[in-house]
């Protein structure tokens, strides 16, 4: 349980510093456009102790995810398999993003793939269509969710 929390808390960190490194860039941006370039500080990624945050929280969402998924012992919920192509997907497009190198063009798409991608893990997590949440150590079906009606899969 510790370490679901643990990943749970780790994870919404990383959507909150992704959207907050998205907002300095997007208002650097418009600084540029009406203040001389030499007047707006340079961002390239985000100021060094964000960044390292989020290095930090994206290792402990994967090892901690880790850990949860060996324990699921064979039940693998569509909604936690979509969930980890996302999170690929979405570590890639912030490379993208925020790495300082590459063309406008690419640092645009990053930033959209990036925000797409952590946008549908929230609605992942939030909803879970046709998946099981495991509670004490039992996969139980959402209720809601298109599972529940089929009843119990264990
Ligand atoms: C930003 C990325 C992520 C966020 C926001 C996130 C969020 C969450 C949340 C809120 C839960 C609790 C779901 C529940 O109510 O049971 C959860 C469970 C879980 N997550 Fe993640 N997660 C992320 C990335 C990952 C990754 C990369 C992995 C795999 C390496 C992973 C594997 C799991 C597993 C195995 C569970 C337990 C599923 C269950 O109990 O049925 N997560 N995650």
């Amino acid at each position: 349980m510790l370490i679901k929390v643990i990943h749970v808390i780790a994870g919404m960190l990383v959507v909150v510093l992704f959207y907050a490194q998205l907002g300095m860039l997007i208002s650097r941006r418009r600084a540029v456009q009406t203040l001389r370039t030499s007047e707006v500080p340079r961002i390239v990624g985000l100021p060094r102790v964000l960044k390292i945050a989020m290095h930090i929280c994206w290792s402990i969402v994967i090892l901690a995810g880790i850990y949860l998924f060996i324990k699921l012992l064979g039940i693998y919920p569509y909604w936690l398999l979509a969930k980890i192509l996302l999170f690929i997907f979405a570590i890639i497009f912030s490379i993208m993003s925020f790495r300082g190198k590459g063309s406008r063009r690419a640092q645009n798409i990053g930033l959209f793939g990036a925000a797409i991608c952590y946008a549908l893990i929230i609605l992942l997590v939030g909803i879970k269509p046709w998946g099981f949440v495991l509670t004490g150590n039992v996969n139980q079906p959402v209720s809601g969710s298109a599972s529940a009606a089929t009843g119990p899969s264990n």
